[in-house]
């Protein structure tokens, strides 16, 4: 791991510092995936093989995890259903390990300059140059897979029954974002008939850890709380399948 301060990476994570964020997917936290996964960490005991955010949005979860805990991860698997959200997330995913990706995105800062400020270019810069000078170089790539799929039709190309030990995700909100689909309705109840979409992907030890905007009432019938955690803004929820 690189010399820096772990808790000084969230603020460089952070979307819009130096990893891109679509402005149509909600400013996500990076502290909310860290605090989560350590609770996820404490449940396993021990590494784990496949993590699998199946709503990926911009890539932050997918790129916390990578940064901070690529040594407790195997694999990393990312799908959104927009183009735009894989495309995303696969270009921050290379920054997080690739200081080649970095230096052409400082690149294209400089040129193409911040609608912000001066002040601001610098700014995002100089986290750039941070993260690549001090931190990346401890960082383990692990393997990644980034691409498109629609959670009520999980691709079973790609995903291998009973493989996954954790599925970590932060679903739509009811207000900034919506569930969407490419063909078909949006169910009813979209929670659970992601939670059972994505059940027969889970390995004999798998969970999932989710993510809601605070206060939103949820029950997860056929799933076993293990645990809930303020995440400020939001509630985060680890939940594993009742046999
Ligand atoms: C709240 S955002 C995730 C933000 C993400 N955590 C990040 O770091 O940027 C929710 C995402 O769910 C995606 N989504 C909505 N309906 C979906 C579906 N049926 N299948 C897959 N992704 C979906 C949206 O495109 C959006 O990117």
């Amino acid at each position: 791991m690189g010399k820096m301060d772990k808790n000084r990476i969230y603020e460089l994570l952070s979307p819009g510092i130096f990893l891109f964020s679509n402005r149509n997917i909600p400013r996500f936290s990076p502290r909310a995936t860290k605090v989560l996964f350590d609770i996820v960490l404490k449940h396993f005991g021990t590494e784990l093989d496949t993590v699998y955010d199946p709503m990926c949005g911009n890539g932050i979860s997918a790129c916390t995890l990578q940064a901070i805990f690529s040594d407790s991860i195997d694999t990393i698997l990312a799908s959104d259903i927009t183009d735009t959200g894989v495309a995303v997330t696969g270009h921050n995913l290379n920054m997080i390990t690739a200081p080649e990706w970095i230096n052409y995105r400082i690149h294209m800062l400089e040129t193409q300059g911040d609608p912000k400020s001066e002040r601001a270019l610098r700014h995002r810069i100089k986290c750039a140059e941070l993260y690549r000078d001090e931190y990346q170089p401890g960082v383990q790539p692990t393997e990644q897979k980034v691409f498109k799929a629609d959670v009520f039709n999980p691709n079973a190309k790609v995903l291998k029954f009973g493989s996954i030990d954790l599925i970590m995700t932060d679903p739509p909100y009811s207000r900034e974002c919506v569930w969407d689909r490419d063909e078909g309705d949006v169910p009813d109840n979209p929670v659970i008939d992601f939670l059972d979409s994505m059940k027969p992907f889970l390995s004999g030890r798998g969970a999932f850890a989710l993510m809601f905007d605070r206060g939103v009432p949820l029950e997860f019938p056929g799933y076993d709380l293990v645990r809930r955690e303020d995440l400020k803004k939001r509630d985060g929820y680890l939940l594993v399948p009742r046999n």
